[in-house]
């Protein structure tokens, strides 16, 4: 009975202690994350520009680059929360019908999470774009309407462990190429996020099927520390589809 009870005592310092470190490590790494976040010059001019976060920059800096988005365009954009991106594509688009000199563009933004209106956009919130079911449903809000081009800035909340939040972006690229091959107009456009890796030339040599051209890009908007890269498609060339006769078209 004596020796049960000093292992418990044991056992309940042990777990006070990995309780207390836990703590300070993620003391630390929030310590970090803001002193990061107030050196980034990013932060500030998102603050400036009225950007929901820093991410817009790596956009407007792809898009000054590739030239993707033009006043008139359908852009979904998936994985969209808080919505930097969406102001982007509202802006360029011209969903908001700001500019009345110019065609009025559609934006789509959906995220598993909460995103709160924004201006010109259609919202599609608490949506978990890993289920087929999601598909669906954006499918029939297009209404049969094609989609110039497909973003996904995508992302799984990290468990750590390096090798399973890989795959799980992973998996997210491919349900967003599958989606894009749905929708997408033919000589259409699909820009996405991926985490650099062996996987990457196998997701390349994918898209080389399906788009004229691929291009990976690093916006300097990306953290250099940061694994993340950008996957452009650009040039969609259709997918065969099973006719009513049987054969493919
Ligand atoms: C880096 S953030 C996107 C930031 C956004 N581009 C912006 O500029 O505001 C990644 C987003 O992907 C979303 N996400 C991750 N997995 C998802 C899923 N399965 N379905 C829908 N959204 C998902 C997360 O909820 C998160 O909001």
């Amino acid at each position: 009975m004596q020796l049960s009870n000093s292992l418990i005592c044991r056992n309940l310092n042990f777990s006070r202690m990995f309780f207390l470190v836990n703590c300070l490590k993620r003391l630390k790494s929030s310590q970090q994350w803001l002193s990061r976040q107030n050196a980034d010059p990013y932060v500030e001019k998102a603050k400036i520009y009225n950007y929901r976060c820093r991410s817009a920059f790596k956009l407007l800096e792809m898009n000054e680059k590739a030239k993707i988005l033009f006043p008139g365009q359908t852009v979904i954009d998936l994985g969209a929360c808080p919505g930097s991106w969406t102001q982007v594509a509202v802006q360029k688009t011209n969903a908001d019908g700001a500019d009345s000199s110019k065609p009025k563009g559609t934006v789509l933004a959906i995220d598993k999470l909460q995103i709160f209106p924004i201006e010109g956009a259609t919202i599609m919130s608490n949506m978990d774009f890993s289920t087929i079911d999601a598909h669906d449903k954006v499918i029939q809000a297009l209404n049969g309407m094609k989609v110039d081009l497909v973003l996904s800035d995508m992302a799984p909340s990290a468990t750590g462990v390096r090798e399973l939040d890989k795959d799980r972006i992973i998996g997210l690229c491919y349900m967003a190429i599958r989606f894009a091959a749905l929708v997408t107009r033919i000589d259409g456009n699909l820009l996405f996020k991926v985490w650099d890796g062996k996987e990457v030339p196998i997701l390349e040599m994918d898209l080389g099927r399906f788009y004229k051209s691929i291009k990976i890009m690093k916006p300097k908007a990306s953290r250099s520390d940061s694994s993340e890269k950008f996957i452009l498609a650009r040039g969609f060339r259709g997918i065969q589809r099973p006719l009513e006769n049987g054969r493919w078209g």
